[in-house]
């Protein structure tokens, strides 16, 4: 066994109510399922990256999270309230439209086509949720937008268009965008997937910054293995709509225990 070497910063404590609990959850489209009794949870500020072959639902559990999907069966919560149905009388109902969007506004994603609002400029994409969702004042947005460009390294860029801007450029805005406002979770779907080699360093290590400076907890789908040993805290390997085995980074890339897991990194890691 080898020793596993320490991420950023240590795991966070598994006590206290889990930021994210996947309690038997269930998603089919149709007669696919793709998900079954799927039981996992996330600590607060634990950083979780979910690996596994194409089409075995790793996008999917992002966006039940995020509630761009319906939930089929079981229960998610978020910091301990139920994000889509609760059990009540018994009976599996679900929880209001309101309960839902306030959830929601806990959580930001980041997509791999970045998703940018294309008739807004970037500060208007970036100040969009902050002042229609959480009610801040516009000059208080404005103020916050222009310090995340900064961060991300693109402070000219506050008037231009999306599609006036390069990829690797539209994918700092929406990490901007997302961190605006204050996620508790940051949900990542292969965020440099669509993006050329020379730019896929600048944005993860725009990540790997969010990850060392702040709290919040990430759950993260990536093929960058080299970014997923170094900022997770765990990394979780699917394959059937279940967990086959999760573990710390070093361990699950350098010894993994399943045979599915072995294949799996033989393929992506190429050895
Ligand atoms: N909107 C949808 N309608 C029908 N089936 C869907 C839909 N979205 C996903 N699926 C199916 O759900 C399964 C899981 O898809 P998902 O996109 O979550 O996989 P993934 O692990 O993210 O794959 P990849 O690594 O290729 O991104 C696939 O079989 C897919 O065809
Ligand atoms: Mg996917």
């Amino acid at each position: 066994m080898p020793t596993p070497t320490e991420s950023h910063s240590p795991a966070p404590a598994e006590a206290g109510t889990p930021v994210i609990e996947f309690t038997d959850v269930e998603k089919r489209f149709g007669d696919n399922v793709v998900l079954k009794d799927l039981n996992f949870s996330v600590a607060r500020g634990e950083r979780v990256t979910l690996i596994g072959p194409s089409g075995s639902g790793k996008t999917t559990i992002l966006r039940l999270v995020m509630t761009l999907e319906e939930l089929t069966g079981g229960y998610i919560h978020i910091d301990g309230e139920p994000l889509t149905h609760e059990q009540r009388g018994g009976k599996r109902v679900p929880v209001s439209k309101k309960q839902q969007k306030k959830l929601r506004t806990r959580i930001g994603m980041v997509f791999q086509q970045f998703n940018l609002f294309p008739n807004m400029t970037v500060l208007e994409n970036i100040i969009e949720a902050p002042v229609h969702v959480l009610g801040q004042s516009k000059q208080e947005a404005v103020q916050k937008a222009k310090s995340l460009l900064e961060q991300v390294g693109l402070p000219d860029k506050a008037d231009a268009h999306p599609t006036s801007l390069s990829g690797g450029q539209q994918q700092r805005v929406a990490i901007a965008r997302a961190l605006a406002m204050d996620p508790e979770i940051l949900l990542l779907d292969e965020v440099t997937s669509a993006l050329d080699p020379e730019v896929v360093g600048d944005v993860l290590n725009i990540l790997r910054e969010v990850a060392d400076t702040t709290n919040v907890t990430m759950l993260i789908v990536t093929h960058e293995m080299g970014f997923a040993r170094d900022v997770s805290h765990k990394v979780m390997m699917f394959d059937g709509g279940r967990v086959v085995e999760e573990g710390h980074p070093e361990t699950i890339f350098t010894a993994p225990e399943h045979e599915r897991t072995q294949k799996f990194l033989g393929a992506v890691l190429g050895h």
